[in-house]
């Protein structure tokens, strides 16, 4: 009978570590990427972000989900280095960073797509393709020459634009919607970025331009690449998606994986933060 129950409590202790070793195993598939801990940041006296703590693991798609006012894009804006949070700390591969400036958030491996200001309007394509992130020659000199054909290639190769209207020399301004974010991502994938950030991507697209940015989005996981992005539209969040954080008011107050919500549960929460200001996340 001891003998018995020794085996058992053998057979369970092994069980146990097997569950372990398994569990450790699977934690370390999900690679982190970017962590934010302990969030604060003001603008004078409003606390726009209060003690906010998110992961972004490798090969993941996190949507960011709020009301307008909630400080979804001043987070995105504390990621991409527009700007500083007043206290809290920034890792990205595991490593504590400062992002002082987009320049350098894009050197890191940030790619930021605003619907506004993603592009400057008045500038040439291939301008805009390299802002920040200059070819150089070996004397320090811009390679304006390089730089227009890289953007010539950028162009026919990574967006597949056809058009013979659009040529590097183009003025931004010019561009439509879909092709302003088409030139964001073909310069995203050359630059070969690990984060990809959207702030209110499909805002004024049409529906096939929409698509292509979703379609973008999920194709991201592909190439381990990760994305975080903010959209008003549940649907399009919930299609694209791997994972939904909710911010109310500078907090974030809730987490969900894709695979313990529904849709329409989803939808449901939203609905309970807007009207009584809480959200119920034991269930
Ligand atoms: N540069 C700024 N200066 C002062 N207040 C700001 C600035 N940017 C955002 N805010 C304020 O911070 C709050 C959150 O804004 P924002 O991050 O744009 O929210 P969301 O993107 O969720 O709609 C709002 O009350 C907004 O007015
Ligand atoms: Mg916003």
């Amino acid at each position: 009978m001891l003998l018995l129950h020794w085996q058992q409590y053998k057979s369970d202790k092994l069980n146990f570590i097997t569950c372990l070793t398994f569990k450790a195993g699977l934690f370390s598939m999900a690679e982190e990427l970017l962590k934010l801990q302990n969030i604060y940041k003001n603008f004078g006296n409003v606390k726009v972000l209060k003690d906010v703590n998110i992961k972004i693991n490798k090969g993941e798609v996190v949507a960011l989900i709020g009301d307008n006012g909630a400080g979804k894009s001043t987070l995105i804006k504390v990621i991409t280095g527009v700007h500083s949070p007043n206290s809290g700390k920034v890792f990205f591969k595991e490593k504590e960073v400062q992002i002082k400036s987009v320049a350098q958030s894009r050197k890191m491996g940030i790619e930021a797509v605003y619907q506004e200001r993603a592009l400057c309007d008045q500038q040439e394509l291939y301008r805009n393709i390299f802002a920040g992130r200059e070819i150089t020659n070996s004397f320090g000199f811009l390679d304006i020459k390089k730089q227009r054909k890289e953007a010539e290639k950028i162009l026919r190769d990574y967006i597949g634009f056809t058009s013979k209207a659009i040529t590097v020399d183009s003025q931004v301004m010019g561009l439509s919607g879909g092709e302003k974010q088409g030139v964001a991502f073909g310069r995203s994938l050359y630059f070969n970025s690990d984060l990809i950030v959207l702030d209110e991507p499909t805002m004024g697209l049409s529906i096939q331009e929409t698509e292509k940015v979703l379609n973008f989005v999920k194709g991201l996981k592909n190439e381990n690449k990760s994305a975080i992005f903010i959209d008003h539209n549940i649907i399009h969040v919930y299609g694209a998606a791997d994972r939904f954080i909710i911010l109310d008011r500078g907090e974030v107050v809730g987490e969900f994986n894709k695979e313990d919500i529904s849709r329409e549960e989803l939808v449901q929460k939203m609905i309970q933060l807007h009207e009584s200001g809480k959200i119920k996340v034991e269930d």
